[in-house]
């Protein structure tokens, strides 16, 4: 873009102007003008389904949607998957060769829509609740391992319930039954939480660590030193329980115990500042910043395959 300084002459001013435009332009690529999605901005629902929908259709060689099941509310949980890619970005074209990435944009859909609609801090699903009512299941509550023992609750008025029954809910059921119908090709299972910039591995449900404990966390500490080279983001490591807290039920305890033994949560940005209301203008640094780290545990697993 071109920068005048000063009062410029009125032939220069057209130039900016019109520059400026064809700049603010270039953001609105195919899939913004199609679907109105953008990496800079927070998209509702409809706007992530139908871009779903479009980057499937408009690479169809390389991802492919899904469904792997229906919410409480019947809106559908989508999953993309990404296979080999030619000629793109080198190490991604590397991985895709070697290995199929599978993503859930959003797990608990029928949440994501009532903090756009009704309350921007929700967290729950949106189900209701026998004999209460107080409505939704805390989704990080409701796998079953260790499942409310510690760090949930077991009143559905809470934040942290942790629901009638482990996979209680729709949803973290139908992520569980993914997982466990495609257990003998999963090598690593990443969730992506906010906030406080963090990489967590399990435990979470108790202090006891893990088997791989000490590769886990030496893989943490190289992943969380690669996402800081690029805007010097800081990232804490650790097991769950004693980086972050104890806290029975979540995903990434339960797929580290049914066998698949690279398993992290990612807390992105910030550390409290602004918290969940992370401010848009972060949203693609963040994305940047976390791929790097994403992309280092991808090149550990294909040295490590089991
Ligand atoms: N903020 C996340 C949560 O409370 C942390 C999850 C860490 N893992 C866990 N299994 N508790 O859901």
């Amino acid at each position: 873009m071109l920068m005048f300084t000063g009062v410029p002459p009125l032939i220069y001013y057209r130039v900016l102007i019109s520059n400026l435009r064809s700049v603010l332009e270039a953001q609105f690529d195919s899939r913004v003008r199609a679907t109105g999605h953008s990496y800079e901005k927070y998209n509702n629902w409809e706007t992530i389904e139908a871009w779903t929908q479009q980057v499937a259709s408009e690479n169809p060689d390389l991802i492919s949607r899904s469904a792997i099941g229906t919410t409480f509310l019947g809106n559908t949980i989508y999953l993309l998957k990404a296979v080999r890619t030619y000629g793109r970005e080198i190490h991604m074209t590397e991985f895709l060769d070697k290995l199929d990435f599978y993503v859930l944009p959003v797990v608990n859909i029928d949440g994501y829509i009532y903090t756009w609609t009704k309350y921007r801090m929700w967290r729950k699903t949106r189900s209701t609740n026998a004999g209460s009512i107080c409505i939704g299941t805390d989704p990080n509550r409701n796998f079953d391992a260790g499942w409310c023992s510690v760090g949930a609750s077991k009143n559905p008025c809470h934040e942290t319930y942790c629901g009638s029954a482990a996979e209680s809910e729709k949803e973290t059921k139908a992520l569980a039954n993914f997982i466990r119908n495609n257990l003998s090709s999963i090598k690593a299972y990443l969730t992506i939480h906010s906030y406080s910039q963090m990489m967590l591995y399990p435990y979470s449900y108790d202090y006891k660590l893990p088997k791989n404990n000490a590769e886990l966390n030496s893989m943490a500490k190289a992943a969380v030193k690669e996402l800081a080279t690029l805007h010097g983001t800081k990232y804490t490591y650790g097991p769950g329980a004693s980086t972050i807290y104890p806290a029975a039920g979540g995903s990434d305890d339960w797929a580290y115990d049914q066998g698949i033994k690279y398993s992290f949560t990612f807390e992105l940005r910030d550390k409290g500042r602004y918290g969940f209301a992370l401010p848009e203008s972060q949203i693609r640094p963040t994305c940047e910043e976390t791929m790097l780290a994403i992309k280092y545990i991808t090149g550990y697993v294909l040295e490590h395959l089991y």
